[in-house]
C-alpha cells in the first residue's frame, strides 16, 4: 500500500534506530565478545565448564558474536539452538548468577552506557529463558500449561 511502511522497512528503521540510539556495531559486539570470554575463561566458578566443552575457541567467539549480533541488532547472522548447547550443563543458578554478572561489569567496561545497557537487558532476558528451560527439561519444574498453538475452547 502506497505511503505505508512494509515490514522490511519498518525492520531497518527499527535496527537504524538501535543503531543511532546505542552506537552499537560488528566491531563493539566483537570487542564485547572478546573481553567477556576472558573473564569467563578466569572464573574459577565457571571458567572450568567452557573449558571441559569448548574445543576452538575461535568458532565458540565467531558463535557468540553472531549471536550477540541477531539479538542486539536483529542481523539474524546466528542460527543456532542455544537451549540444546546448555540443557546437558552442569550449570543452575549461581552459574548463571555469575555469567550475568561478569557479562554486566564488561558490558560497561566495554560499551558506552546505553549500548551496555541494551546487551544487560537481553541478557538478563536470555538467561533466564534458558535457566527455565534447563530446569523444565530436567523436571525440575511442571512444564508449563500453555504452549503455542494451544485452542482455547
Ligand atoms: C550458566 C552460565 C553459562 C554457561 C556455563 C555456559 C556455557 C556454555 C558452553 C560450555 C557452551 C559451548 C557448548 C558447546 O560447544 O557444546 C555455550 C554455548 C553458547 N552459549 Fe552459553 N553458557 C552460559 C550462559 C549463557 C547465556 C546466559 C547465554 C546468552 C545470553 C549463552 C549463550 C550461548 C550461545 C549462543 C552458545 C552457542 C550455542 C551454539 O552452539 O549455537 N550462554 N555456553
Amino acid at each position: 500500500m502506497q505511503g505505508s511502511v512494509d515490514g522490511s522497512e519498518r525492520r531497518s528503521l527499527i535496527i537504524q534506530d538501535i543503531r543511532d540510539r546505542t552506537g552499537i556495531d560488528e566491531a563493539m559486539i566483537e570487542a564485547l565478545v572478546t573481553a567477556f570470554y576472558a573473564q569467563v575463561r578466569q572464573d574459577p566458578l565457571i571458567g572450568p565448564i567452557f573449558e571441559e566443552k569448548v574445543r576452538d575457541w575461535d568458532l565458540h567467539l565467531q558463535k557468540l558474536c553472531a549471536f550477540w549480533s541477531s539479538v542486539a541488532l536483529m542481523s539474524g547472522r546466528y542460527h543456532g539452538q542455544p537451549m540444546q548447547a546448555h540443557v546437558s550443563l552442569p550449570v543452575g543458578k549461581e552459574h548463571f548468577d555469575r555469567w550475568l554478572e561478569l557479562f554486566e561489569t564488561t558490558a560497561k567496561a566495554v560499551c558506552p552506557p546505553a549500548a551496555a545497557a541494551h546487551f544487560i537487558e537481553r541478557a538478563y532476558r536470555i538467561a533466564d529463558s534458558l535457566e527455565l528451560g534447563i530446569a523444565s527439561r530436567r523436571g525440575e519444574i511442571r512444564t508449563p500449561r500453555w504452549e503455542p498453538g494451544l485452542s482455547m475452547r
